[in-house]
């Protein structure tokens, strides 16, 4: 099964092969912040050759992943917010034109029929490949921990330190970073703030919230906050940042 990398834009793929590709990788309320839907399309525009697929012979994709280069000064306060102020300082880093050192990994999928297989590991090596394309000789990654909605009540500093007997993370998404090499350097706890009326929660997670107060929904990293008298439900999301050697 020959794998190799390429533009997510090379060719036009159809859309049930995307379907596939795509197919139940995050809950319906990822696309509920409002302040990263502000630059994902200016993202996409301007960052377009660093959002890769990888094809399995020649023309099977079986994952995907996309990252953006920032300016960071390898300081820990220095460190963007989390993934949406990621995106924030690339799109306006690059309009400034001021030269990025560091490309940030921000997101991967494996199509669900190939999880389990190892492939996650070699999405992150063709994502790190493109770090000097960019310009960039730093890499960091916001993760988002697959293994944290078990968790919803644990705090992202305590998940975060979790490991197995072996010494590796307890988390599988940030252990196949940790096996590439990468260290744990930090915590993002609002790496993104995702809102919506309590009809749209509703929809979004399938339960309904008669009262104000704090709900534990299914696949959140940390529970939701519902305000009846508001109507208003807000969420934020907690990622672990990762810096690869
Ligand atoms: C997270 C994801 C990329 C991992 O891909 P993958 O190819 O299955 O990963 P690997 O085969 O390298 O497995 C990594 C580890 O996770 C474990 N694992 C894989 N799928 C798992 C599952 N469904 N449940 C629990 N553990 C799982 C593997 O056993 C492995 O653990 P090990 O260290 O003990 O070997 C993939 O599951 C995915 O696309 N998920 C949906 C999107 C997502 O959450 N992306 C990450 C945030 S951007």
């Amino acid at each position: 099964m020959p794998l190799t990398a390429e533009r997510f834009d090379a060719r036009t793929w159809p859309d049930e092969v995307l379907e596939e590709l795509f197919a139940d990788a995050f809950p319906a309320f990822i696309t509920a912040d409002p302040e990263a839907k502000k630059y994902v399309g200016r993202v996409r525009d301007r960052f377009a050759d660093l959002n890769i697929v990888l094809v399995e012979d020649g023309d099977v994709p079986v994952a995907t992943g996309w990252g953006v280069p920032v300016s960071w000064n390898g300081e820990l306060g220095d460190l963007p917010a989390g993934y949406t102020d990621t995106i924030r300082r690339a799109v306006r880093g690059r309009d400034r034109g001021q030269p990025p050192d560091t490309f940030v990994i921000c997101g991967g999928i494996v199509s669900r029929s190939r999880t389990g297989l190892g492939l996650a590991g070699e999405l992150i090596t063709a994502l790190r490949d493109l770090a000097p394309r960019a310009g960039c000789t730093r890499i960091i990654a916001p993760v988002r921990p697959t293994l944290k909605p078990a968790y919803p009540l644990t705090h992202i500093d305590t998940f975060a330190g979790w490991t197995r007997d072996d010494g590796a993370p307890l988390d599988p998404w940030l252990r196949t970073h940790w096996r590439l090499g990468g260290q744990i350097i930090a915590t993002a706890p609002r790496s993104q703030t995702m809102t919506g009326t309590v009809r749209e929660w509703e929809g979004w997670t399938g339960m309904v919230f008669p009262s104000t107060g704090e709900y534990v929904i299914p696949r959140g990293l940390s529970t939701l906050h519902i305000d009846r008298e508001e109507d208003r439900g807000r969420y934020a999301e907690p990622n672990v940042w990762v810096r690869h050697r």
